[in-house]
């Protein structure tokens, strides 16, 4: 199970310093978690309320679909491209670079145990989707198209480029190629998806971008490359158990979504996602969306201005002890970090005796997992000398199980985390507006109003 510790954001550091006492909390928050816990457990089918993604531990029907499509083209393919942005591509990257072996794409087809490479294009950068075609050869490739509102610029025109050069190489049978992911019935995607025949999977209603990696979103990439999604959310389902606890001292979700939100109320209000993994790196990319993207919110559900949010950093161990950590230490006092530590690495790498005999001697016959995991307890002990906060989360192995407990145990914090700001954390009227621009400056129908204001405004 996963494990969270938060010692050294306790009082003993940091009552004095910053007026909280995290045991006192746990008590004076305790009926506020519990309402706020049995509040999302009870309305996760509530039409509406965009709780739908904690039913997909509990969908085995789509792992029986995505099961058997994934049986049938394996083989098929050397390459699985991935198109969708944010939400759509986000936690794809985050599991697949967790589980899959490192520089899988450099692995040959033997190694891959037959599964294909993957290529995710989640950006619009014309050299970077140019730099991708010139070597990807698209008659060997399964292109995935990912979009729940299926009209989202950014992935439908890398579709678009695709899918033209799809089709010039392959004639007709390029839709063989093509899987779509998308809303069941609304969507310019669906649309195209059911005129064209495209093989498809859904986002299920009230299922939001960045809560629904464990839907097709996720789940079917996964099984392409070959992991084990019914292991996944074997995982989800044990740890909801302990999730769905309305009392916080038994809930870690809870507890760490309390512990930052009382950090930002005393003004640490950057909450920084720091993983000792470079396997778990893109975890605090997804992170950074999920805590962003819901907390950081204009108006609270009683329509106040509250500007709510902290900001997320992404980091990773050890690599930002050369980087960010100096100005963690010493610069301003406003940051909770938040540890994610691996408690047994697939790999033991010995450090040989090498320089034995020099002042690095000291680093021989020990472990790389040794020194990753005492650099991450000095960097913890050093914060709290000076009297920063952090949290540690424990994982016991990065696997498929144990993954999938890490982000839904982030995602249930998040979901928390809103009910303490009093925000809809599953909304993001913020990214829409920008969306709503784009469409309007490249002329799209029905957005002219809105082109002529934006017009002035950036006259001005
Ligand atoms: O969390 C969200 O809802 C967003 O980040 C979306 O995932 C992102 O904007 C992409 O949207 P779509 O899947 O509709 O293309």
């Amino acid at each position: 199970m996963l494990e969270l510790n938060f010692s050294n954001a306790d009082s003993a550091v940091l009552g004095n310093e910053h007026g909280i006492n995290i045991q006192k909390e746990l008590v004076n928050y305790k009926d506020k978690i519990a309402e706020i816990v049995t509040d999302i457990y009870a309305n996760k089918t509530t039409a509406g309320r965009w709780l739908a993604w904690m039913n997909l531990g509990y969908n085995q029907d789509i792992v029986k679909q995505i099961s058997t499509y994934a049986e049938s083209v394996k083989g098929k393919y050397e390459n699985l491209l991935v198109i969708g942005i944010g939400g759509s591509a986000l936690g794809g990257i985050a599991v697949t670079e967790a589980l899959l072996k490192p520089y899988w794409n450099l692995l040959s087809q033997k190694d891959r145990k037959n599964f294909p490479r993957i290529f995710f294009v989640d950006n619009i950068d014309p050299d970077q989707i140019e730099g991708l075609l010139e070597f990807l050869d698209l008659k060997k490739t399964l292109v995935n198209v990912i979009t729940k509102s299926g009209s989202t610029a950014e992935t439908m025109s890398a579709f678009m480029i695709i899918k033209d050069k799809l089709e010039k190489e392959l004639g007709s049978d390029y839709k063989s190629h093509i899987v779509a992911t998308t809303d069941t019935s609304k969507g310019i995607l669906r649309q195209i998806t059911d005129e064209e025949g495209f093989e498809s999977f859904t986002v299920p209603d009230d299922v939001g971008g960045r809560f629904s990696v464990f839907s097709a979103v996720g789940l079917l990439p996964f099984a392409l490359v070959g992991l084990d999604i019914a292991k996944m959310l074997e995982g989800i389902k044990d740890i909801d158990k302990d999730l769905s606890n309305t009392d916080i001292t038994k809930n870690i979700a809870a507890q760490n979504a309390l512990i930052n939100f009382l950090m930002d109320k005393k003004g640490k209000d950057i909450s920084v996602m720091m993983p000792y993994s470079s396997k778990l790196r893109f975890v605090s990319d997804w992170y950074v969306q999920l805590w962003a993207e819901s907390l950081g919110k204009e108006k609270d559900l009683n329509g106040n201005v509250v500007n709510a949010g902290p900001t997320p950093v992404k980091a990773v161990g050890a690599t930002d002890q050369h980087s960010q950590i100096q100005l963690y230490n010493e610069g301003p006092n406003n940051k909770i970090i938040t540890f994610i530590r691996v408690k047994e690495f697939a790999t033991e790498l010995k450090i040989p005796n090498v320089f034995g005999n020099t002042g690095i001697g000291y680093l021989c016959g020990r472990t790389m997992n040794d020194l990753i995991n005492a650099e991450a307890d000095s960097t913890r002990v050093a914060l709290a000398d000076y009297k920063r906060p952090t949290v540690t989360i424990s994982v016991p192995k990065v696997n498929e199980y144990y993954l999938a407990q890490l982000l839904y145990m982030l995602e249930v914090q998040t979901a928390i985390a809103g009910g303490l700001y009093n925000v809809d954390a599953f909304n993001q009227p913020g990214v829409e507006q920008a969306k709503n621009y784009t469409y309007a400056l490249m002329g799209r129908k029905g957005y002219e109003e809105t082109a002529t204001s934006l017009k002035q405004k950036m006259s001005v």
